[in-house]
């Protein structure tokens, strides 16, 4: 199809290829952008002035993919070499790179407004996207906040249930959580999550109970497991003051790529009705497909208190994040004293460029049926991988949806693992033992395959 940008981009490349010359034409090839890519001082320049997020202060330049451009599930480097995004980049590209729609979408509402403080106004994608995630979410579920990352949609969250109970002028400020699970990395988002690298060396802003896994990771997803984490959560919720919030995602994405047993999120939809704790499901990974179901709560077919969603909405090419839940909720924040409402906001939320592409998804996710999509690729991953599980470096081989776990015993041959990977042509993600297979929802058969068969090899590899 051509694009506005796509006319845009080669008319450039072609005037700059005129001026410059042969080589300058290949590397603008390589990028695929009209840009010229000079690696090394690409990557000097890097070392020289980023700050990169999670990763150890370097001494010398590394050797990180530098990437240009994509397209579909592939994504290509400084150097013109092609990968397998098996990463979907940072675990949230669901339609899969340079989709004209997308794109299209974007520039239009550029071009008519980029946005408007919603403390103050509207515009119209905003409303439209609102009204299109209530109708992806169980019935009462139809109260929409709009932020930037899914940590804001933690911290949102977190705040939104102490705000309820304030609200009802029984204050309640405990949160249960999973220790191996993860939200984010605002101060509230981090506090939630017992994983070592979460520890934020802060005073507890608030108390936090962190249920650790009665059972290793790869035992979880069995029925008998069921019974002791459920009694985990119930001891948690129990004991000591009321909670105000369970707060869970439907599969254990940073801790480690865990998937639970079936019935839990059942069991603890009963144990919130039991003690009026709000259920908040942390969508933030799972929303949109990942798991084969639009939410991954819909596996179990429960209705959460509070939702937050962020990656897969706006499938990595914007910022965006939001926050859905229940009118009784909603409503409870009119008895604020001073602004009779929620006092929590971003400059940028609800941004209407943002608002405009997480419709443009929405449409290409039903068009292409990208969710049963990502539940038959799915099985064909799972399927494909299992084998692996004989190796003796592997301890367990397990899935959900399109995302599939590798769990090793030991941290440096996963990483090993996923350097091989690199090497054959494939970005895998690394989650300490876990290396993770998380394509964008766009693959198909033909990249299942080649993923699986790369991920063997680099494993023969070793
Ligand atoms: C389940 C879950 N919640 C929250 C977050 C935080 O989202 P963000 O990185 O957009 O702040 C993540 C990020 O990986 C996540 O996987």
């Amino acid at each position: 199809m051509i694009t506005e940008s796509g006319v845009r981009n080669t008319l450039t490349f072609v005037r700059v290829c005129t001026a410059r010359g042969a080589d300058m034409i290949v590397d603008m090839l390589h990028t695929n952008v009209g840009e010229a890519v000079d690696e090394a001082s690409a990557r000097q320049r890097d070392h020289r002035y980023v700050w990169h997020p999670w990763s150890p202060v370097k001494e010398t330049v590394g050797d990180a993919p530098i990437l240009v451009s994509g397209e579909g599930y592939r994504v290509r480097d400084a150097a013109g070499r092609e990968y397998l995004d098996a990463m979907a980049s940072a675990m949230n590209s669901s339609c899969g790179y340079a989709h004209p729609a997308l794109i299209a979408a974007a520039e239009r509402q550029l071009s008519l407004l980029p946005h408007f403080d919603l403390s103050v106004g509207t515009h119209l994608p905003v409303g439209r996207v609102a009204e299109r995630i209530s109708g992806l979410l169980p019935d009462g579920l139809g109260r929409t906040l709009f932020v930037n990352s899914g940590s804001e949609a933690t911290e949102a969250a977190v705040r939104i249930a102490h705000g309820y109970w304030r609200n009802l002028g029984r204050p309640r400020d405990r949160i249960i959580t999973f220790a191996a699970g993860y939200h984010g990395t605002t101060l509230v988002a981090q506090h939630l999550s017992g994983l070592p690298t979460n520890v934020t060396h802060t005073l507890d802003p608030f108390p936090v109970t962190r249920v650790e896994l009665p059972v290793p990771a790869r035992e979880l997803r069995a029925p008998e497991s069921l019974a002791p984490l459920v009694e985990a959560f119930e001891r948690a919720v129990l004991d000591g003051a009321p909670p105000a919030a369970v707060f869970v995602e439907a599969f254990l994405n940073v801790g480690g790529g865990v998937v639970l047993p079936s019935g839990f999120l059942r069991a603890l939809r009963e144990l919130c009705d039991r003690t009026g704790a709000l259920l908040v499901l942390d969508e933030v990974f799972c929303g949109f497909g990942r798991t084969g179901r639009v939410f991954g709560f819909d596996h179990e077919g429960i209705t959460p208190d509070l939702v937050t969603m962020s990656k897969g909405l706006s499938g990595g090419y914007v910022p965006f994040a939001a926050l859905s839940t229940t009118e009784a909720v909603y409503r409870s924040f009119a008895a604020d004293p001073l602004i009779g409402g929620l006092r929590y906001g971003h400059t940028t939320g609800g941004h209407a460029v943002a608002c405009a592409v997480a419709l443009a998804v929405l449409d290409v996710l039903e068009e292409r049926k990208l969710v049963p999509a990502a539940a038959a690729r799915g099985e064909e991953l799972l399927a494909g991988l299992l084998p692996l599980a004989e190796h003796p470096e592997v301890a367990d081989v397990r899935g959900l949806g399109l995302v599939a776990t590798v769990e090793c015993h030991r941290p440096e041959f996963a990483a090993g693992l996923v350097a091989r990977a690199r090497e054959r042509g494939t970005l895998l993600r690394r989650q300490g033992c876990s290396v993770m297979a998380i394509p964008p929802l766009v693959i198909d058969r033909a990249g299942v395959a080649e993923l699986v068969r790369t991920t063997g090899k680099a494993l023969e590899d070793h």
